[in-house]
């Protein structure tokens, strides 16, 4: 690690301060936005798309909302002419969405590009040329002067072809490796293109300023853009477009200074796909703005089946912590996390249920398609009482006392610990079950007479190990005359401390549950519960399952 010093390459800050934008809080409206899956996330894949896979992708970006798609680059390989052939002989282009496609400035690539284009209603062409400082000395060895002139003869194409081409097209222009361009010089190349396409309101010209590579830390990058923003020809009617890429890993705060700069348009793909680390995630745009309270105008609310079809046509897998979207950035296993959620669901339950603001949890995960259930608690030996009490009670309607959340989290703990796993819900309500629920083994009750005899008097018909032990007792109320028959029929010791019930909400049932914790011979809490659809049986099956239980705790 030595060699960091031969990284002392340059990036270029504009030559005078431009951070207005430093000063502005949020981004109050959602940008223009343009997918670049199918050029630039098709260009980076292992195995580019087919043509049928890129026509599914082009229908889910349409669902999604965007309006403007850039499909290829048709005059580079046959699959990108005829996907964009299909698109248009098929007529599968949606009159309110523009087809964006790519052309670098060369007469016989734009001649081709425009003959893909034949029968297109409207169409974006995009195009670029490399204006960068290392580009200009060691791939083009061509001074500043011949690469602008390159830009201006193919922007002056562009104009020509579109005139002689039926169809409404707009103009695009990239000074490609703009982050590694002297920033003046990328100002003067733009507004020497913009002269010669001369935007108006009903025909705006998109400036694209591309990190093509990442290479500053992105407050840069926003001065970059705030400087262009200002002083391109004819503002008014061009759209400043952003293409961050990833390289430093901020490509989405690239985007996000940048319109806060002043850029109106965003260029990037799904999840990120694109080349290298990707272009910028549009889907963590989108989403971050929507948590801001904004809308974005792109509809994510269904995020399991665009991530299903993302990954079957790209063969790219979403990683886990991909923001927004994947498979575990809901899910909370600490403990403590697990009971902050917990009580913000209850609060905004009973106080709030039309804000969100529920701790750990940036978004709702049902905003996303998302379900509470499979995708938030999640139980492993991280976890804790407040979790896992949480799942029994919200899927399995099972509300125990607090004290007993804790031993039964104790329980669940020391298994995922034991085992080295997580526990799906349904294991941890299996093991609440036979753990505590009508434990009827040595002791159990098969039948109760209630009479008032100054007090409560019950006849317990009461069996041990099989064995009959019939006994009687009164008592301040009904569960504690059969206890007091059990400890006088058994001899055993102990203290009943606490009893709570309630009926079963979950499911087709009308069970009750009752909860009894007693004090056992070594002073510790035991806990029994107890099911049955009568309310008196549930309790007396609680008490007898805590007696039952009461040597498991020492
Ligand atoms: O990253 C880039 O600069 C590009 C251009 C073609 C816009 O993809
Ligand atoms: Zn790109």
């Amino acid at each position: 690690m030595k060699n960091y010093q031969k990284y002392q390459r340059g990036y270029f800050m504009p030559p005078c301060e431009s951070n207005r934008w430093v000063k502005k809080e949020y981004i109050d409206k959602a940008p223009v936005w343009c997918s670049v899956d199918l050029r630039d996330g098709n260009q980076a894949l292992i195995i580019p798309m087919s043509l049928e896979e890129k026509l599914e992708f082009f229908d889910l970006l349409v669902k999604v909302g965007f309006k403007e798609i850039e499909v290829g680059f048709p005059a580079a390989s046959d699959t990108e002419y005829e996907f964009l052939r299909a698109l248009i002989e098929q007529d599968r282009i949606p009159d309110d969405v523009t087809v964006q496609v790519l052309t670098q400035a060369r007469p016989h690539i734009i001649e081709k590009t425009f003959a893909a284009l034949e029968g297109c209603k409207s169409a974006v062409v995009h195009l670029y040329n490399s204006t960068s400082l290392a580009q200009r000395e060691q791939v083009f060895k061509k001074p500043m002067a011949e690469i602008k002139a390159l830009a201006v003869e193919g922007a002056e194409m562009l104009r020509d072809f579109a005139e002689k081409t039926p169809g409404n097209f707009r103009f695009e222009y990239s000074p490609e490796s703009f982050t590694g361009t002297e920033v003046e010089f990328a100002l003067d190349v733009c507004n020497a293109v913009i002269d010669i396409w001369k935007p108006t309101a009903e025909r705006p010209v998109i400036i694209n300023l591309p990190a093509t590579v990442e290479m500053s830390l992105p407050h840069v990058y926003a001065s970059q853009i705030e400087y262009i923003s200002d002083r391109l020809h004819c503002r008014g009617n061009v759209q400043v477009s952003l293409h961050p890429h990833n390289d430093r890993g901020t490509g989405v705060a690239d985007a996000e200074l940048g319109l806060l700069a002043g850029a109106d348009r965003i260029e990037g793909t799904l999840f990120g796909n694109g080349e290298r680390t990707g272009n910028v995630d549009i889907i963590t745009l989108a989403m971050n703005m929507y948590c801001h309270g904004v809308d974005p105008g792109l509809d994510f609310s269904d995020m399991p089946s665009i991530q299903e079809v993302y990954e079957r046509v790209t063969r790219m897998h979403v990683y886990e912590r991909q923001p927004y979207a994947g498979a575990l950035v809901f899910a909370a296993f600490s403990g403590s996390h697990q009971d902050a959620i917990a009580k913000g669901m209850h609060y905004r339950e009973d106080h709030d249920p039309e804000h969100w603001n529920v701790p750990y949890l940036p978004i709702d995960p049902s905003d996303v398609g998302r379900m509470y259930e499979a995708d938030v608690i999640r139980i492993n030996s991280q976890s804790g009482k407040g979790g896992i009490g949480y799942l029994l009670e919200q899927q399995f309607g099972i509300d125990m006392p607090p004290k007993m959340r804790e031993d039964f989290g104790y329980l669940i703990k020391g298994i995922s610990d034991h085992e080295h796993r997580e526990l799906q819900p349904k294991e941890i309500y299996e093991v609440f079950c036979r753990e505590y629920v009508n434990v009827l083994e040595p002791c159990r009750v098969d039948s109760v007479k209630f009479t008032e005899r100054g007090g409560m008097f019950a006849e317990v018909g009461l069996k041990v190990n099989g064995v009959s032990h019939p006994a009687t007792a009164v008592g301040t109320g009904r569960l504690d005359a059969v206890s007091n028959a059990i400890k006088d029929s058994t001899g055993i010791h102990y203290t009943l401390v606490n009893y709570t019930e309630h009926a079963m909400t979950k499911g087709s049932t009308s069970d009750a549950m009752a909860y009894v914790g007693i004090i056992n011979g070594s002073g510790k809490i035991v806990w029994g519960a107890g099911r049955h659809n009568d309310i008196i049986t549930a309790s007396v099956n609680a008490l007898v399952s805590a007696i039952n239980r009461r040597d498991r705790v020492e």
